[in-house]
């Protein structure tokens, strides 16, 4: 069965342009739980530009599904991780001015560095994940430095979902499709997130060797059209339609 992680940052997103208490990401992670979601992904930002420290007790102390803790590979957010323990840490690339996680991790050019960050919080017994392209050395790094997952980044995809863009679009997904085939020879369980949309997803989650995907910007936006559950509910049945 393909797995559905909901993200929930942009929930905190609109709260936080207001300075209220609302609308509430563990209530959203709540309803995502009834709508049909197997986990909850959060971002915390070395900017805290959406989740923040209160958000991430409230969902560890709270919330029953796991918790996918996406987070920048810093001494302060390696502190966090392994005060919290949360089922699984997905490391990403982080650059202050950009509007999103832009590419992914260069694992291949610092392999030492992200394997010594890593250890204590696979000895910690999180679930480290790393977020990367596709590119099969940076895959076969991942799988050297003892990653448990990879999670492939399917901005690029997404992004040439246009009119014009057809085979570049094929193109990218077959190197995705190449990259999740590869990572799983390796051993290695494999995701896939950011940017999907109703109309993007059924490509990848037609990939067999995925066995999650993360959504997050999506879901929140059209629930304000659908509701939350409304718009799970409907990813969730585009996914299911990919698999048969
Ligand atoms: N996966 C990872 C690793 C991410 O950083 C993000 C964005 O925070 C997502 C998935 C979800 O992307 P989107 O919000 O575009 O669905």
């Amino acid at each position: 069965m393909l797995r559905l992680g909901v993200n929930i940052d942009h929930v905190a997103t609109i709260r936080n342009a207001r300075g209220t208490p609302w609308p509430d990401p563990l209530r959203a992670a709540r309803i995502a739980e009834e709508a049909g979601a197997d986990g909850i992904t959060a971002h915390l930002r070395e900017d805290r530009r959406h989740i923040t420290d209160d958000d991430i007790s409230r969902l560890m102390d709270e919330l029953r599904l796991p918790l996918n803790l996406e987070m920048a590979a810093t001494a302060e957010m390696q502190r966090i991780a392994l005060r919290h323990r949360p089922h699984a840490v997905c490391i990403v690339p982080e650059k202050r001015q950009e509007r999103t996680t832009e590419g992914g991790l260069d694992v291949a050019r610092d392999e030492a560095g992200l394997a010594e960050f890593i250890a204590p919080l696979r000895d910690a017994g999180c679930r480290v994940s790393l977020f990367i392209g596709h590119q099969p050395d940076q895959i076969r790094a991942a799988a050297r430095i003892g990653a448990a997952v990879v999670e492939l980044h399917t901005g690029h995809y997404c992004d040439l979902d246009t009119e014009g863009a057809t085979a570049a679009r094929d193109a990218e997904l077959q190197a995705l499709r190449e990259g999740a085939a590869l990572a799983h020879s390796l051993g290695l369980e494999v995701h896939a997130g950011h940017g999907l949309t109703f109309d993007t997803v059924g490509p990848v989650a037609a990939i067999p060797e995925l066995a999650e995907l993360n959504i997050g910007h999506f879901l929140i936006a059209e629930s304000v059209f659908l509701g939350l559950a409304g718009a799970i509910g409907e990813m969730r049945r585009k996914m299911q339609q990919a698999r048969e």
